[in-house]
């Protein structure tokens, strides 16, 4: 298939246009590089060993949206686009509902005017809220997100779900990630934030090779084994593949809109996840156990039987090989990607 990837120069998109030319797709990139630098497309290219067209711009322009099905023939989606910070999106709720919800409405209506119909949505655990009970299952009904971020991907699953129930034929996976990390084994493409990484692996890995004195624990009298949070991290690149088994499973699905948890079914802990790096870098890193973080839950982690049993996918990368690879990116590319102009498409 033809599949148009928005955010496709992000972190998790990029990883995902990798997995989809292995998988036989053909992809095109649509990205208003906020939070990406135009230098991955190069890399892309070389990896993939093919063109990857871009285009530059925001989908919140419902022109340009609609211009670009017109040039390119798009079989279906894989929506990445949109803010994703937590933090972010407590002071500047009004930029997050906007940015997100309007950029997926924009996108919605070219794909009808189009007459595109399938459509996997780039959702998140964060919709669970912190009433759900551990693990998360997808029937779980009361998703009451904590945070303007989590309330947008909750919204947007809500108006996909009732689009795709008024479009004859159209179907919708919904993936809730959990904690995605890790890179691509290459080295050549990760996670690239910019500014103070908000997340634990990119700050670990910031430690590692010397960006940050020390990594701050956020608290180590939570109610686990060791006293730190526990989170279902889950490799970068089974994630990706989850991707291509959520896009290829959609012409099988009953529904019109189903969701998904992709995760691994497994908590890990903050130190036990610093220790694990430790172990890839084969030396101690410095770290300060600081105030608890507000809004951090204690510990979630996925219920990913419904993925293996629909989807055929289940992650199968170790917090082994989330450090290693993580490492191996950030140890190649101290400051990310360098700085440059992207192709276009
Ligand atoms: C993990 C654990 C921190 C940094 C967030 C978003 C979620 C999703 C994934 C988009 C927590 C601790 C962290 C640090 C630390 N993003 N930590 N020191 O908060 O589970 O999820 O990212 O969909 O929506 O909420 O991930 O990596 O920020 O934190 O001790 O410097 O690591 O307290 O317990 P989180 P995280």
């Amino acid at each position: 298939m033809r599949v148009l990837v928005s955010g496709g120069a992000g972190y998790i998109g990029s990883h995902t246009v990798v997995s989809l030319v292995e998988a036989g797709h053909d992809v095109v990139v649509v990205d208003d590089f906020s939070n990406a630098k135009p230098t991955v497309v190069g890399r892309l290219e070389s990896l993939t060993g093919t063109h990857v067209p871009v285009h530059a711009f925001d989908l919140k322009d419902a022109d340009k949206t609609a211009q670009l099905f017109s040039m390119e023939e798009i079989d279906a989606v894989i929506h990445f686009a949109g803010y994703k910070a937590v933090g972010e999106s407590v002071e500047k709720p009004l930029e997050y509902y906007r940015n997100n919800l309007d950029s997926t409405m924009s996108l919605l209506e070219a794909m009808r005017r189009h007459d595109v119909k399938k459509l996997v949505f780039s959702s998140s655990a964060t919709v669970y809220g912190e009433e759900a009970p551990v693990p998360y299952e997808e029937g779980w009904r009361h998703l009451e997100s904590t945070n303007p971020y989590g309330r947008t991907k909750a919204m947007i699953e809500t108006i996909l779900t009732d689009v795709a129930a008024a479009t004859d034929g159209m179907k919708v996976a919904l993936l809730r990630y959990f904690n995605p990390v890790g890179a691509h084994p290459s080295g050549t493409i990760g996670e690239d934030p910019q500014g103070i990484p908000n997340n634990l692996m990119p700050f670990i890995a910031q430690v590692a090779v010397g960006r940050r004195s020390h990594l701050n624990v956020f608290g180590d009298d939570y109610p686990t084994a060791d006293g730190t949070c526990e989170r279902d991290y889950l490799h970068v690149m089974d994630l990706a593949e989850g991707h291509v088994a959520a896009l290829e499973h959609l012409e099988k699905m009953d529904e019109a809109c189903r969701p998904f948890n992709l995760g691994t079914g497994t908590g890990t802990s903050v130190l036990a996840m610093l220790k694990a790096f430790e172990k890839a870098v084969g030396r101690e890193l410095p770290y300060e156990i600081a105030p608890r973080r507000a809004g951090d839950l204690t510990a979630f982690w996925a219920d990913p039987t419904r993925a293996e049993a629909e989807l055929g996918w289940r992650a199968t990368r170790t917090i082994e090989d989330m450090c290693a690879d993580t490492w191996r990116w950030q140890s190649e590319n101290p400051h990310g990607y360098p700085d440059g102009s992207a192709p276009v498409a």
